[in-house]
């Protein structure tokens, strides 16, 4: 099963190291890959519906991939659309269609799950399994081993399940059960990732089933429960089951990944002379809070949503031209709306005119990597002064052209950090190389194609 992974992700292979001319702008319209949450919550419902879910634009990248090969484990069957023409769709960028036929219980894996570097993928999955007449292990690479898991064990235990973890974190041993008991939960850090894992180990629950989020994060979970024929709504801060939990098979149309969109739309904005359209792409305005804060630097944006659409998901356009940027504090509810993008918008940020300041963002350092440490020293290596605080950075932006000194710049293995260090090479004054970048295939294969095309001076070692 690790081979068919890593084989198809071979066939886009991010290089582990990036180096980049100083200079240039994005100029072009183009679409990003399928949205990473998005095509695992459509993958993890499938399989746990009976008959066939067909999902469109499926994200073919490292994550979703890895889930994939899990389920497989588990018995759950699947197939990609072979691309018109009769070729095999070798071209993970293009719209792949994957069909996959559920069950509604699910085999006892054989072998450890490896969810490779995927939070969200293991998370989920365990609240699948939490409601599955199974006994599973979920573990993950050595960045994902790291990451706490308390967060969804415990909720998961009080629903009935058996759930063992290695201090806190993976592997995860999950002994699942049916029915499960309701729950109505009260999380201290908003996580998607857990309010998911509890509403999918609800779906086998008896009684009200309930996660009360401190801030409201991304609902595509709910959205796709809704998709999906079962009852699932949002009172006030209260997110919660109704009694029709019956999943029937759907078919499903995955958007653009708005938070790989982000890492070229803030490339664009921060750099005078881009002019960049994105079509396609998801606008859940659960996951767009990252605009906001570009608005708020003076960013020239405009976001069209499409109205024609009745999918579960908005999805629309957005384009943007670049120019200066002047600093702005990132805090509380939108500090914790745009996690993802939050790199990526402190590189924006180097280049702005003043101090911009981020806090209340401690979650940073439970990500694929220490993102908050990590962009701090990616910066400061770059000739950013920048200081790091428990839940936030300082950064003094330097409004020139060259920005950012040239110089090496360690990506940690962390997709996120790759993109936005590359992208810093639009404002350098000198070559940027980047390192241990190959982790960009988890979420956005064919990353170093699309900016090259854009007008990012890449060369890829
Ligand atoms: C995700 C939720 C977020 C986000 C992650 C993907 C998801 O994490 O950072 O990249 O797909 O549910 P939280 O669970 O901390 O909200």
């Amino acid at each position: 099963m690790r081979a068919r992974v890593a084989s198809a992700v071979a066939s886009s292979a991010a290089p582990a190291t990036l180096s980049l001319g100083p200079g240039g702008a994005l100029v072009g319209r183009v679409r990003v890959p399928g949205d990473k949450s998005i095509s695992q919550r459509a993958a993890i419902l499938g399989a746990l519906t009976a008959g066939e879910t067909r999902i469109d634009g499926f994200l073919r990248a490292g994550d979703p991939l890895a889930l994939l090969a899990a389920l497989t484990a588990c018995g759950i069957e699947h197939r990609f659309d072979e691309a018109p023409g009769g070729q095999p769709d070798a071209h993970p960028v293009a719209d792949s269609t994957l069909r996959i036929r559920g069950r509604p219980v699910w085999s006892t894996p054989r072998a450890p799950l490896d969810l490779g570097n995927s939070g969200t993928a293991l998370r989920l999955l365990a609240g699948a399994i939490a409601g599955q007449p199974i006994a599973a292990t979920l573990t993950g690479d050595a960045s994902l081993s790291a990451r706490p898991m308390e967060r969804v064990a415990v909720p998961l235990r009080a629903m009935g399940a058996e759930v063992a973890t290695r201090d806190g974190r993976p592997p995860l041993i999950v002994q699942g059960a049916r029915p499960l008991r309701g729950i109505e939960w009260r999380p201290e850090v908003a996580s998607a990732q857990v309010k998911s894992a509890i509403l999918l180990a609800g779906l086998a629950a008896v009684g009200e089933v309930a996660v009360h989020e401190p801030v409201a994060t991304r609902d595509h979970t709910e959205r796709m429960l809704v998709a999906f024929g079962v009852d699932c709504c949002r009172d006030g801060d209260r997110v919660h089951l109704g009694p029709g939990r019956t999943l029937r098979a759907a078919r499903i149309a995955v958007p653009g990944d708005l938070s790989s969109a982000a890492a070229l739309v803030i490339g664009a904005a921060m750099t005078p002379g881009s002019e960049l359209t994105i079509e396609g792409v998801g606008l859940n305005p659960t996951r767009s809070a990252f605009l906001e804060v570009l608005r708020a630097m003076g960013a020239d944006l405009t976001v069209e949503l499409n109205r024609a659409a009745d999918a579960a998901e908005p999805t629309g356009r957005i384009a943007v031209r670049g120019r200066e940027l002047v600093a702005t504090t990132i805090d509380g509810q939108l500090a914790q709306q745009a996690i993802d993008e939050l790199p990526m918008l402190m590189v924006a940020a180097a280049t702005a005119r003043g101090t911009s300041r981020l806090a209340d963002a401690a979650e940073l350092r439970h990500k694929e990597s220490d993102r908050l440490a990590n962009t701090a020293a990616g910066l400061a290596a770059l000739g950013i002064a920048v200081a790091l605080h428990p839940d936030g950075l300082t950064v003094e932006g330097r409004p020139r052209a060259a920005a950012f000194d040239g110089g090496t710049v360690d990506a940690h293995d962390d997709h996120r950090l790759a993109m936005a260090f590359a992208l810093a090479a639009l404002r350098a004054g000198r070559r940027v190389t980047v390192t241990r970048t190959a982790a960009i295939d988890t979420s956005f294969p064919g990353f170093d194609r699309i900016v090259r095309g854009l007008g990012l001076a890449l060369e890829s070692t």
